[in-house]
This record gives structure tokens, sequence and C-alpha cells, in this order.
């Protein structure tokens, strides 16, 4: 890709994924993780609302997938994946990402969402605390390489108000 130019952070646009831009998804995904989601795994979300991509002039730039399950009244949100191309990190896309994808969760009648983060990921955690997501536990041994996972969560009403 081209390398990112902060003037042009107002180009980009979110929006939810289309079946075309899977592979972009997957090249991000492969560049970004050590246990990287197969093509299939993301095929199997691509009609959730909460599924977005960030693109600017026909790239992709980053991506969240996410979904809400019902829960007796009290849905529950999860986002599952969220990574930004290096070269594009820190200009305010992994927020945007996040903070659509989790409107588009209320919308859908989240009442909480979770997530699950590598307690070393010092960036993503400082994202999902700075809108409000809380640990509410530490998993050991949650990765293939046995690193600790905190499970962390989000009231959706205490967002919308905040
Ligand atoms: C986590 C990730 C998506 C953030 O994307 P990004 O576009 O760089 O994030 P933003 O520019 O929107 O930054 C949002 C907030 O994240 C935090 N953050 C981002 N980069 C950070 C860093 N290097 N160190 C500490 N905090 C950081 C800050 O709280 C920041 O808010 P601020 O700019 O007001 O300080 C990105 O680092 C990434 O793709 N990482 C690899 C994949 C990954 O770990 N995904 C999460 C799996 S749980």
């Amino acid at each position: 890709m081209t390398a990112f130019d902060d003037a042009l952070a107002d180009d980009v646009v979110v929006r939810r994924v289309d079946r075309a831009d899977l592979l972009d998804v997957l090249r991000i995904e492969r560049t970004c993780f050590s246990e990287p989601w197969p093509y299939s795994a993301f095929e199997m979300f691509v009609d959730e609302p909460a599924f977005l991509v960030a693109v600017r002039g026909g790239e992709v730039l980053g991506y969240v997938v996410a979904d809400v399950m019902p829960n007796h009244g009290n849905d529950i949100g999860h986002v599952k994946d969220l990574a930004v191309r290096p070269a594009a990190r820190g200009n305010g896309l992994g927020r945007r990402l996040l903070v659509q994808s989790l409107t588009a969760m209320a919308i859908a009648g989240a009442a909480v969402v979770k997530l699950e983060v590598r307690v070393s990921n010092d960036p993503a955690i400082g994202l999902y605390r700075s809108l409000g997501f809380d640990p509410a536990r530490r998993v050991p041994s949650y990765y293939g390489d046995d690193e600790d996972a905190y499970i962390m969560v989000l009231d959706v009403a205490e967002w919308q108000n905040a």
C-alpha cells in the first residue's frame, strides 16, 4: 500500500464490509496476528451489520468484526476481531471502526459488549479503556502461545450517555 498521509485521514470512509473486501481483510489479518483467522471465518460474518471496513480510494486500511447474540432480552455484542494496517495506525481509524461497530451493535439491541485481548496488547487495551471497556476477568493461557487474555466489557447505555 501507499504510505498513510495524515492529511488524507478525512478521505477514509467506514462502511459495511462487502464480500469483495475479504481478500484485503485477510491480507491485513495475516500481517497483524500470529494466529490469523482463515478466509472462511470472515465469510461467516460477512452479513453482520457490525462487520465494517475503513476504506480510502478503494484500499482497505482496517476492519472490525462483531456480532450480537440474543440473551433473554440482555443481548450481548462481541467484538471478535479488529485491525488497522501498520502504516495507517495512530490516525484514529481503530477508534472510528470500533465506535461505528458499537453503534451498529447498539442498534441491533446489544446491552453489553465484550471482547478478549492479549494482556500485553497495550495499544488495543488503551483504545478499549478510552471508550469505557473495563477488564472483567483474566483468562489464563487463552491464546495458543499460552498468553493470558483480559475479557473486557462495556455497558452500552453508559457508553451512549458518556
Ligand atoms: C489496536 C489497533 C486496532 C488500534 O488502531 P489505530 O488506528 O492505531 O488506533 P487509533 O489511532 O484510533 O487510536 C485510538 C486509541 O488507541 C490507543 N493507542 C493506539 N496506539 C497506541 C499505542 N501505540 N500505544 C498505546 N495506546 C495506543 C490510544 O488510546 C488511542 O487513543 P489516542 O489517540 O486518543 O491516544 C491497532 O494498533 C492494530 O491494528 N493492532 C494490531 C491488531 C490488534 O492488536 N488488534 C486488537 C486485537 S484485540
